[in-house]
């Protein structure tokens, strides 16, 4: 469990974080304890759903705190894993402008970036571009995007961690024409990290990068567990089938997440959001029971089922 601690939820209300994000869980839900699990290289526990933010712009004053409610709900739930990116446009600057409306809430954040660039003058620039924008000395997270710069910007990474500015190191893909040139970068590299997608809509990675991953003894965040959305749309309106309330799931976001994170290699989800209602839903799929392989089986085959429908 990651408590929130009185003093960071003072903080939080301080801070107008917490605002509106109260009333989105009953008591109890809230205080319900996430389920974690450990980063292998430095044991560190990480909530089994975290939060993409690809979409974090600035915009006006409505967009801005509808920004501020949606993380705000994520830390006073107990979210600790945040995703974003150079490549989001304003998100890194977006959330270190949140993060310093109140002090001591950005310990309670797993920050985790990225650097897309093949140069390493380039690559260089870009990190310190991110501790500017983020408002912090350290990450705990810094992955290569879409695998670009492990020859030359990864070495840059490593001094970075070498010199305590890094927690972590890692490499993302979304993409299954990268798998085979992830799987080789996993084999020859030491590395704390990937980031790859994986869905009940989208099951490739569950193949061979994820064992790979478990084998090598790598964390693994998994990015668009929803499909972009597009899952939601496949189920549409149908209601939850009768084995939802055996892993205590109470919305289809719950259920493709409990499906995404019941693979025992995966360390945390990472779903997009903007809306705190939804991050709120989101977290409870990292508490209360997850799904056997056999049910697990069984999702996948009532997924398969609606989409060749
Ligand atoms: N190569 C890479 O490194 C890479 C590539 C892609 C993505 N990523 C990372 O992965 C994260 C997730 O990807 P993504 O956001 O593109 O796709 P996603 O997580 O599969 O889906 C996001 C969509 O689902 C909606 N949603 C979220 N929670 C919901 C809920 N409880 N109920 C209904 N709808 C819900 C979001 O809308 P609302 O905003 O309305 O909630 C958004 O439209 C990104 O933010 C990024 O951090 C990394």
């Amino acid at each position: 469990m990651i408590p929130v601690p009185l003093a960071s939820r003072r903080r939080l209300l301080q801070a107008g974080l917490a605002l509106g994000a109260a009333a989105l869980l009953p008591p109890a839900a809230a205080q319900a304890p996430l389920l974690t699990r450990p980063v292998p290289s430095t044991g560190i526990r990480l909530p089994l759903v975290g939060l993409g933010t690809n979409r974090f712009r600035f915009g006006d004053e409505a967009w801005l705190e509808r920004l501020r409610e949606t993380l705000g709900a994520f830390l006073r739930f107990g979210g600790k894993v945040v995703d974003t990116a150079p490549a989001y446009g304003d998100s890194e600057a977006v959330i270190g402008r949140l993060l310093a409306a109140a002090n001591g809430l950005r310990e309670q954040l797993f920050l985790a970036t990225k650097v897309g660039r093949e140069s390493a003058g380039e690559g260089r620039d870009s990190l310190a571009a991110s501790y500017v924008a983020l408002r912090t000395p350290r990450l705990d997270l810094v992955q290569l995007h879409n695998l670009r710069g492990v020859a030359t910007v990864l070495p840059i990474l490593r001094e970075q961690q070498a010199a305590g500015h890094i927690g972590h190191l890692g490499i993302t893909s979304s993409n299954d024409r990268q798998y085979a040139e992830m799987e080789a970068i996993m084999r020859r590299e030491r590395l704390d990290f990937i980031q790859v997608d994986y869905a009940v809509g989208n099951r490739g990675a569950g193949e061979r990068l994820l064992p790979l991953a478990a084998e090598r003894g790598m964390a693994v965040l998994v990015n668009l567990p929803f499909g972009r959305g597009a899952q939601f749309r496949a189920v549409g309106e149908r209601p939850l089938p009768d084995w939802a309330a055996e892993i205590d799931c109470s919305s289809w976001a719950q259920v493709f997440l409990k499906y995404v994170v019941s693979h025992p290699a995966v360390t945390c989800a990472i779903p997009g959001s903007t809306q705190a209602a939804h991050v709120a839903d989101n977290l409870g799929a990292a508490r209360g029971r997850l799904p056997d392989a056999a049910l697990r089986r069984e999702i996948a085959g009532y997924f398969d089922a609606i989409v060749d429908g």
